[in-house]
């Protein structure tokens, strides 16, 4: 059998010959590497000193982009995305370049108009784009018709993703089953699919799984089969063994200082491991280890304050005990204590799988995670046992409208029905490809830019992120002072950090006593402050004479792909780490793009006059007023809208709890709101 692994008995140290069938191997330390680890922040700088090297591997494929690394990019690191692929490919001659697209929804978080869909990917193959792993959150392929035609347009390689996901605790079950994602690749080898891909992004695929489910797709499609599995559970080495026992053709992994946690397995011992087969990569072991000691000494130490060290375990468990993605769970976990309920997680994980199969057992992937979380807590802290689906998300609303695609199964029609209760799009969910219903974006984004972008590329990333990218854009013109937090530190910046870290945990560090971070007092209130696609906690309190900040902590929403990871350490003075933003990886609607949210932290609240009489309308949970559907004086039904309320990205109607009349309104859009407060008044 020809994909049978074959040991040799030849003298390696003497003779290697190349194998029948070597395992091919995509390196993900530039993109998902980085992303899984450090938050996205590699820079390209830091990239460039082992490009050349990397070159000279042999691997398959390198991949350098995805939606995160676009963000991160422009927003954090004040850098052109496009400009790391231009670089790179000076360096990396002969290794194809490969990036993650996330179909319809490109680099971003939302479905874009098909003219912009249709320009990003011509741009990215322009500038230097070769292979294309395009996925969908639902595995809707719909949502790949016109991406998937502009790649083929520009001759380059289409690489169809089936994101992987499970009802069980192993493959199987009424939906996720073998022949659900038998069928699923079929439907990618119809629509031209160069290879598939197995995308576990939860790193929820168990070994023998693996290898059912490799043999299966081998028998069943022409295409190539590539396995792309996060270590996160601790499975993915094992996966990949069997895996390849199963014929797999790719898989993926990183260097290994970029290894294991919610990355990836390492290189260098699957290496070894192959050495001598008839799937050996061939690649050269010490190589390899050259360049990771490069990484490890001369790139690492920048980045080593990323990197989540506040867990002795390098793998998430939980992973194996409920079947959801590790930074799903902790993102549950955060949303309840902020809305004081962390009692309450054991309902939560019972509701949850209800939850989602009542919205059609979609996969749990980003965005759907966030999606399937948020509802399962306001369902678990608002229903009664007369009503369930008291508060339902704007995005739930839009996913059963249809706007994200098609469900894995029919979402519960009572769900629906309700949810789309006064829809402002129509109460008939569609049934088409959700593009088909957006206006086209592309022209509009060229005027709003207009004497600020030089070219398409520049429009581009102002389509793709409005606010922080004409903020790059600016930077990138000069018409605007970069922050100096955006710029890149040296290495020895770097060390000097390690070396008062290490200074101040050994207790020597009395110089900067009088810089302590004082205590938290009875004083301190907490603000939720919204820029962009990020979502910051503040807490503020007042020292005697004006508002002192006290903290900022970044609230990850970023769910599999990113790591989760504490407020950047406050330990040493000098420079300090910039306060972690949420990991880029935050879902986001498919509708409008998310206007600038003013940042109310340094306003203070309005005080709200005397309560007027009638029935109080008290906020459920901390949040800010995205709008106030009625106006003091309107008259109010039962059950109507009356305010709406954004809490972790997703937007919630409150409604009447009466009958009357709006009697008083006491914030307005934009406020930020702790739990309880009186939003308004009805009598
Ligand atoms: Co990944």
């Amino acid at each position: 059998m020809s994909d049978q692994v074959e040991l040799t008995t030849i003298d390696y140290s003497k003779d290697r010959p190349k194998a029948k069938n070597p395992v091919k191997v995509e390196d993900l330390t530039l993109r998902d590497g980085h992303q899984s680890l450090f938050a996205t922040r590699g820079r390209t700088e830091d990239m460039i000193p082992v490009a050349e090297m990397m070159d000279e591997i042999g691997f398959w494929a390198v991949e350098m982009w995805g939606g995160a690394t676009f963000d991160t990019m422009h927003r954090f690191l004040g850098e052109d995305p496009w400009e790391r692929i231009r670089t790179l490919k000076r360096y990396l001659k002969k290794t194809p370049f490969s990036m993650l697209l996330r179909a319809q929804n490109l680099v971003g978080y939302r479905n874009y108009a098909d003219d912009v869909a249709k320009a990003f990917v011509e741009r990215a193959a322009v500038n230097g784009m070769d292979i294309f792993r395009t996925f969908d959150a639902l595995n809707d392929y719909r949502n790949f018709e016109t991406v998937v035609g502009e790649i083929k347009k520009a001759g380059k390689h289409f690489q169809g993703c089936i994101c992987y996901t499970m009802t069980e605790p192993r493959m199987g079950g009424e939906v996720y089953n073998l022949e659900y994602y038998v069928s699923r690749a079929r439907a990618l080898e119809s629509m031209g699919a160069d290879s598939i891909c197995i995308k576990d992004m939860a790193g929820l695929i168990a070994p023998y799984d693996a290898y059912s489910l490799v043999k299966a797709l081998k028998a069943a499609v022409k295409p190539p089969i590539h396995l792309h599995s996060h270590f996160t559970s601790g499975m993915s080495s094992m996966s990949h063994l069997k895996a390849i026992e199963a014929g797999v053709d790719i898989v993926d992994t990183c260097m290994a200082p970029y290894a294991f946690r919610t990355s990836h397995p390492a290189i260098e011992p699957l290496v070894m491991t192959l050495l001598g087969t008839n799937r050996d990569t061939g690649f050269d072991i010490k190589a390899l280890a050259d360049i990771s000691q490069k990484l490890e000494n001369e790139i690492l130490p920048k980045y080593k304050h990323l990197l989540d060290d506040t867990k002795v375990s390098i793998i998430d468990i939980n992973v194996l005990l409920h079947q959801t993605p590790g930074g799903m769970l902790s993102n549950l976990v955060n949303q309840l204590r902020e809305m004081d309920a962390l009692d309450k997680i054991g309902e939560v994980y019972a509701e949850l799988p209800r939850v989602r199969k009542e919205l059609g057992q979609i996969p749990l992937v980003t965005p759907t995670s966030q999606i399937v979380g948020i509802q399962t807590v306001n369902n678990v802290l608002f229903d009664d046992e007369n009503e369930r689906y008291k508060m339902i998300t704007a995005q739930v609303k839009d996913l059963c409208y249809g706007l994200y695609g098609k469900t894995a199964v029919p979402i519960d029609e009572e769900v629906q029905k309700k949810a789309l209760k006064n829809y402002p799009r129509g109460e008939k969910p569609i049934t088409c490809r959700p593009a088909e219903v957006l206006e086209p974006e592309l022209e509009k984004a060229k005027k709003d830019v207009e004497g600020l972008a030089v070219d398409i590329d520049d429009v581009l990333i102002y389509a793709l992120y409005p606010v922080t990218g004409k903020r790059f854009l600016k930077w990138k013109y000069g018409k605007e002072p970069m922050p100096a937090e955006v710029k890149s530190k040296t290495l020895e910046d770097a060390k000097a950090e390690i070396e008062l870290v290490k200074k101040a945990k050994q207790g020597k560090l009395v110089e900067k006593k009088d810089k302590d971070v004082p205590e938290k007092g009875e004083n301190l209130r907490t603000f939720n402050v919204f820029v962009d696609e990020d979502y910051f906690e503040v807490g503020v309190e007042e020292t005697g004479d004006s508002p002192v900040i006290k903290y900022v902590q970044a609230i990850q929403n970023g769910l599999a792909a990113a790591p989760q990871a504490p407020a950047a350490p406050t330990v040493a003075s000098g420079p300090q780490p910039a306060p972690r933003p949420a990991a880029p990886s935050a879902p986001a609607a498919p509708k409008a793009p998310a206007a600038p949210k003013p940042a109310p932290a340094e306003a203070p609240k309005p005080v709200p006059a005397a309560p007027a009489d009638g029935t109080p309308l008290p906020s459920p949970m901390p949040g800010m007023i995205v709008s106030y559907a009625k106006n003091v004086g309107d008259p109010v039904s039962k059950g109507e809208t009356v305010v709406v309320l954004e809490a972790m990205k997703m937007e919630n109607s409150l409604p009447s709890p009466v009958d009357g009349t709006v009697k008083q309104i006491n914030f307005s859009s934009g406020d930020s709101v702790a739990k309880n407060d009186i939003l308004c008044v009805i009598g």
